[in-house]
Order: structure tokens, then sequence, then C-alpha cells
């Protein structure tokens, strides 16, 4: 695909990168987005019912059967293109950090060094009562859907995302906004920039000065203050930026 001008002598200036993913960043590989008409998972189900503390304290079976859903089909995708270009792009800058709405470990699977999960991880299990990780072999050694939690008497094993209505791990934003006020560079990748804090991302990175590039087939809230607004898949958009800084090399 061709980039817009300017795009790779902006890249070539930067020294510190900070990458926003989220949901459309791994639609290629085959996971479903939450917020596209028709085939977003929020298109069929309603996130009240599956994705708060609420929906878990009702009807703990039905929230934890999705989710083991989920996790099927997650662990059958693997990482595409753009994910390698990722991984890539790193060795161009002296600061890269990537951070990700994403829960399904598709950047750490492809080789990213550092990856910042601001909503969780979705092969991991928490206690519901206490928050304490709980070991994989303890979830397949033990009955019950959800399994009881080793933790806590009352408490029941749950995923390890963060719910609407729930706070986002307290350091994990930290390093996110502390990345975003001093990066030369932010891109926002696959994301509808509707959900917050991480929506907030990319306007402090802007306020603070940086060069926002935004990779999206559908235009967000985010376009219009985007310096660079590519409207193009992440697989795509990626490798013709990796491709475009190797030649400049
Ligand atoms: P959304 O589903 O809200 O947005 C996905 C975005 O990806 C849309 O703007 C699409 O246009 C875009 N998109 C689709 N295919 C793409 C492709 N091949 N390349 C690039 N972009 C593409 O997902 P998020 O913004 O990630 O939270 O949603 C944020 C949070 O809302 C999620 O982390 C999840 C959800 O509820 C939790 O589960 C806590």
């Amino acid at each position: 695909m061709d980039l817009p001008g300017g795009l790779i002598t902006a890249l070539k200036n930067a020294d510190k990168v900070l990458v926003l993913t989220g949901a459309g960043m791994s639609a290629e590989s085959g996971v479903p987005t939450f917020r596209d008409a028709q085939t977003g998972l929020w298109a069929k189900y309603r996130p009240e019912d599956l994705a708060t503390p609420e929906a878990f304290a009702r009807n703990p079976q039905t929230v934890w059967d999705w989710y083991e859903d989920r996790r099927k089909k997650v662990r059958e995708v693997r990482p595409h293109a753009g994910h390698s270009a990722l991984v890539e792009m790193e060795q161009h800058f002296s600061s890269f950090l990537l951070v990700t709405q994403n829960v399904d470990s598709l950047h750490q699977q492809a080789g990213s060094s550092d990856v910042v999960e601001l909503h969780g991880n979705i092969m991991r299990s928490i206690c519901s009562l206490t928050g304490k990780a709980i070991d994989a072999d303890w979830i397949s050694a033990h009955p019950g859907r959800p399994p009881a939690s080793p933790h806590h008497a009352r408490g029941l094993a749950r995923p390890g995302v963060v719910w609407f209505g729930e706070a986002l791990p307290e350091h994990v934003m930290k390093r996110a906004l502390a990345a975003a006020s001093s990066c030369d560079v932010c891109f926002s990748i696959g994301t509808s920039s509707l959900v917050q804090p991480a929506a907030s991302l990319p306007f402090a990175a802007l306020s603070a000065g940086a060069v926002i590039v935004e990779i999206n087939p559908v235009p967000t809230s985010l376009s219009a203050a985007a310096q660079f607004s590519l409207q193009a898949t992440a697989a795509d958009a990626l490798t013709a930026i990796l491709a475009g800084l190797s030649r400049c090399r």
C-alpha cells in the first residue's frame, strides 16, 4: 500500500515510540472485534450479561463458559504479518513500548519483547474475592464451572481480565501514561477509541507533542486529530511501514 508522505520521515526522526493496539489488531488472526457491526462480539452478546462483576456474581457459570469458549478460539489462532512487523519495528527505535487492550497474547506469541496488557489476559484466572492469581494446573485439576478458588473459602476462579466497571491495575496505567507523555510517535492500531482509559492514551501523547499515527479501516474519534490516519488493515499498514523503515536504514 502507499503510505502518506512524511510518515517514514517522522518515524526516522523518532526515538521513543508508543503503540496502542485494540481488537482490530487481532482481527486478521481470526479473533472477533467487539464493536464491528455484524461480526463484533457486542453485536451478538450484551456486555452487561458477560463482562461485569455483577454478571459473574449473578451467573458465574454462564460467564465462565463464555470465556472458556473464547479461550478455545484464542488457542487456535496465530499472529499475522502485522504482529511480526511490530516485533521488527522495535529495533528501529531506542525506546518502544507496546500497550494492548487485547487479552489474547498474540503480541507475545509473535515475539514482542515488552507488552503492557491493559485489560489482563484471557488465559489467566484469578480469585473472584482476592484477585490473586490461580495456576492453570489448579483450574484443570478442579471440577466446577468455574472451579473454586484456592485463595478464599467463598471465592471462585474468574477470568483474569478487566471487566466493565473495574479499574485497570494502577501500575499498568501509570506505565502506559508515562510512555504517552514522553513518546515522539504514538500509534493507535485497531481500536475504536471508545473505551476509557485506554482511549485517552493517544490524546495524552498528542497533548505532549507526539505525532499520532492511526491505523484503522474505519474513522474514529481520534482520526481528525491524528497527523497520519491510515484507512487500512493492521497487517497491510504495518508491513508497508516496516518496509519503508527498512529501506531508509
Ligand atoms: P472495538 O471492537 O471497539 O474496535 C475495534 C476496531 O478495530 C474498530 O474501530 C474497527 O474498525 C477496527 N478494525 C477492524 N478490523 C481491523 C483490521 N484488520 N485492522 C485494523 N483495524 C481493524 O475494540 P477495542 O477498541 O479494542 O474490553 O475495544 C476496547 C475494549 O472494549 C476491549 O479491550 C474490550 C471491549 O469491551 C474488555 O474486554 C475489558
